[in-house]
């Protein structure tokens, strides 16, 4: 298969260079940057990415690709690395530059073909390019930066100074294109239909007659991977559902019945009282994740011993989870530990086969429709495998958990029925910009009860009652998130709706926190 390869020097935004090339429907890979994979012919070419280092540092990032036969683009760093090391001149500006910036082309190229004369791009830099190397000729620039982008005039390699990957640089997808269809002559044929096409041959393939169990979460990622098994290999799947006792409200019943209507072979994993039992007393966050992980493991092994014969144990592991990050010191791993697979019994003794995880969250959407499932489980919120009870401050019980749904179901349900069309969204990466509902502009919402009490008053009584907090962040992968900007009168209704109809509820705060620092879940 056809694809270009990314090498990430470490920025923040490596990832979305990936995604803008998926969505045109070309295939590619991140590597880091000391990690450069064989390029056979199906490499058609390779982007440089931006990095928090400068190419002036002693040690800094280096990669060991040969320039002037497969065509590269560099970006931020990248661009500046390629002036660096072909003998070009980067220096520290006086100031950093960062934000909106407008390009004006100042020569033909086809990297910057049918882009406007005029157009705004995104720019994040220290360093400037003072000096293009030997060879290589301007092709656009800013009032600051004179070098904004450039290219080698007799061989495929072009650069730029600022990110085409970030939604604010308005033509950076069609200049990304430019690169992968025209420079490289990628056909752009990876479709969610050619995935669905080829990755069900080869389940078939490597699975064969085999049985297959797969932990089913009601989250995209392990439904669609169900379903995709479920197309390739049919009955030798089955799946188990566990109720945890700490989902929202009418989950276990509603999403197993979606499961069966949908076709799948699943056993509905009933542990609720087991769950809640192992909680009595646990106040300290990471005690109940592992108790509730160590029941998640227990019930899975309890109900997967039923399946005579299984060899191979299916996870919805997807691409974030997978891309090692460029490992350069100081800038956090991307990798997240699987907190509801870790650690699964070794008896069980089951090879791993893991069918999204080249996908990017929106590719598992996309392929998810493409397989006929419905928008509502396709459109779904991630959530936490601990589920409520990291939402529930200290002690779980089935009191607060019944306070808490009530509330949940309010606040998601005003969401779902608050039409934003048009109302414009704080995030520069969020494909979800052209929602229409409160719900699908979101990339996760929920309420947490608070250990406090407060005083109010409801007619003439005085309450005495708990605050909840109402969480609503967008996000591209949860590594990073910022607080939802709700319309004052949705804020101002769905607090009305939950003091008037949930019992113990009192009183409604909105936490404006962002990730970093804050983290999404509060516990
Ligand atoms: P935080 O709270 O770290 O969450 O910002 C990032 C994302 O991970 C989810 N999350 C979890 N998911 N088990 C999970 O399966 C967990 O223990 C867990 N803790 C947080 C969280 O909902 C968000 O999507």
């Amino acid at each position: 298969m056809e694809k270009i390869i990314i090498l990430d020097f470490g920025s923040q935004v490596t990832q979305l260079i990936g995604r803008r090339l998926r969505e045109i429907n070309v295939f590619c890979e991140i590597y880091p940057y000391n990690k450069v994979p064989a390029l056979d012919d199906s490499v058609k070419g390779i982007i440089l990415s931006g990095s928090p280092c400068s190419v002036r540092d002693a040690n800094a990032p280096k990669a060991e690709i040969t320039t002037g036969k497969i065509p590269v683009l560099g970006i931020c760093y990248g661009a500046q690395y390629l002036a660096h090391t072909r003998g070009g001149k980067v220096e520290a500006s006086n100031t950093r530059e960062y934000g909106r910036a407008i390009l004006r082309k100042v020569a033909d190229s086809p990297l910057l073909k049918d882009i406007s004369p005029k157009t705004q791009v995104w720019m994040s830099h220290g360093d400037t390019i003072s000096k293009l190397p030997e060879g290589a000729e301007v092709i656009a620039s800013t009032a600051d930066v004179e070098n904004a982008a450039y290219q080698f005039k007799d061989e495929p390699t072009y650069a730029v100074q600022f990110h085409p990957e970030v939604y604010h640089t308005t033509e950076g997808a069609k200049i990304l294109a430019n690169f992968a269809l025209n420079i490289c002559g990628c056909k752009g044929d990876w479709t969610p239909d050619s995935f669905i096409e080829t990755t069900v041959a080869e389940l078939k393939a490597i699975i064969g007659q085999d049985k297959v169990i797969l932990g089913l979460s009601g989250g995209v990622d392990s439904t669609v991977a169900a379903m995709l098994l479920n197309k390739a290999i049919g009955s030798q799947l089955t799946c188990i559902f566990v109720n945890n006792g700490l989902l929202r409200k009418n989950e276990f019943k509603d999403v197993l019945a979606s499961y069966k209507d949908m076709g799948l072979n699943v056993i509905g994993a009933d542990a609720a009282a087991d769950f809640l039992a192992a909680l009595k007393g646990v106040t300290e966050p990471e005690a109940k994740r592992k108790a509730i992980g160590r029941l998640f493991v227990e019930t899975f092994d309890k109900y997967a011993r039923q399946i005579d014969g299984a060899r191979w144990l299916a996870q919805g592991t997807i691409y974030p989870d997978v891309i090692e990050s460029a490992g350069i010191p100081g800038i956090a791993s991307k990798i997240k530990s699987h907190h509801n697979v870790g650690g699964l019994p070794e008896h069980m003794n089951l090879k791993v086969v893991e069918p999204l995880r080249m996908l990017f969250k929106d590719e598992v959407r996309r392929v998810g429709r493409a397989l006929g499932i419905k928008e509502e489980l396709v459109s779904r919120h991630p959530f936490p495998g601990p589920s409520l009870a990291i939402r529930i401050i200290g002690e779980v019980t089935e009191e607060k958990l019944a306070v808490l749904r009530e509330a949940d179901d309010i606040f998601i349900r005003g969401l779902r029925g608050y039409d934003c069309a048009g109302m414009g969204f704080p995030s520069a990466s969020d494909p979800r910009e052209m929602a229409t509902n409160l719900y699908d502009a979101i990339w996760q919402a929920g309420v947490i009860l608070l250990p406090v009490k407060s005083v109010g008053v409801m007619g003439d009584e005085r309450t005495y009652e708990n605050p909840v907090a109402l969480r609503a962040v967008v996000s591209t992968d949860a590594m990073t998130a910022d607080w939802f900007p709700f319309p004052y009168d949705f804020l101002r209704d769905v607090s009305n709706e939950i003091i008037r109809k949930v019992r113990g509820v009192n009183r409604v705060v909105y936490d404006i926190s962002s990730k970093p620092p804050s983290t999404i879940e509060w516990e």
